[in-house]
């Protein structure tokens, strides 16, 4: 998927400018931000649920699930029964059997093999997540979209939920995109993608490209340091957010891949 915002205005104030992005098959993308950037009208946009100026290409609208922050579930059924009504409605598959079997088939994936029978009210806050999740890949959706779905997750939980969610990825050759706020796990993705607001409060992104390129990009050996290095002095940051939103400019100009 391609995506090319050139402009998003809400009424006269522009909120998003020159968001020019590439989500690969294949791989996990985190977008992370200092708070107001942007990333959840970027989501907007690209779910299709609000207008910018630009074009987003290589992809289909019905590809694309979304996983909101707070998911809404059936407590009262099971989490088989849950994968398998959503397997059921997707008429995606061609046999109530095949169905079956695919719930199964996600429930291993997804760590829930011992809870399968219980009630969703029952399950902690990581195994809701685990099912939501699943909800939205045995849809078959090519592209996955998550808006900080391990907040509130304690650090082991976070870890594994977006680790099964990057194997997957890999393995069925999709195409996920994680908001977070959680930088602990920030190596375990192909590629992050950092949004910040520029002295005008517009979105604009400061760097796109692997992990592990990052501490040399912004000089520094904490990943936690980029967020305080970009964050407004108001905010208690360094304010640096326009300088490395050029820099990422000229480097995506000299056709540098980070
Ligand atoms: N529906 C809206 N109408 C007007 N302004 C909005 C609307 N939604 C968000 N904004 C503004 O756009 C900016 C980016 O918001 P948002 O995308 O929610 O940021 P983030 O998710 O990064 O915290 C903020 O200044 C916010 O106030
Ligand atoms: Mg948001």
């Amino acid at each position: 998927m391609i995506v090319d915002i050139n402009e998003k205005y809400y009424g006269s104030r522009l909120a998003l400018s020159n968001i020019h992005l590439v989500f690969n098959r294949g791989e996990s993308t985190l977008i992370i931000g200092t708070s107001g950037a942007g990333k959840s009208t970027l989501i907007k946009s690209i779910i299709g649920k609000t207008k910018y100026q630009g074009f987003i290409r290589d992809y289909r609208p019905e590809d694309i699930g979304y996983i909101p922050q707070f998911p809404a579930l059936n407590v009262m059924e099971n989490s088989q029964d849950a994968l398998y009504w959503s397997a059921l409605f997707s008429s995606k598959y061609r046999s109530r059997k095949i169905c079956r079997q695919m719930a199964g088939y996600y429930i291993d994936m997804m760590g829930l093999s011992g809870e399968k029978d219980h009630q969703i009210k029952s399950l902690s806050g990581g195994q809701k997540q685990r099912v939501s999740i699943a909800k939205e890949l045995i849809r078959m959706k090519g592209i996955l979209i998550a808006d900080e779905i391990d907040t509130g997750l304690d650090a082991g939980v976070s870890r594994g939920l977006i680790g099964t969610l990057i194997k997957i990825t890999r393995a069925e050759n999709k195409t996920t995109v994680i908001i977070s706020h959680n930088l602990s796990n920030i190596e375990m993705y192909d590629r992050v993608v950092v949004l910040v607001r520029d002295s005008g409060k517009t979105g604009r992104i400061a760097y796109s490209g692997r992990p592990q390129n990052m501490k040399r990009f912004f000089d520094t050996d904490d990943y936690v340091d980029i967020l305080v290095k970009l964050n407004s002095v108001e905010e208690n940051g360094l304010g640096q957010a326009d300088y490395y939103i050029g820099k990422y400019e000229a480097f995506r100009k000299a056709g540098q891949i980070l």
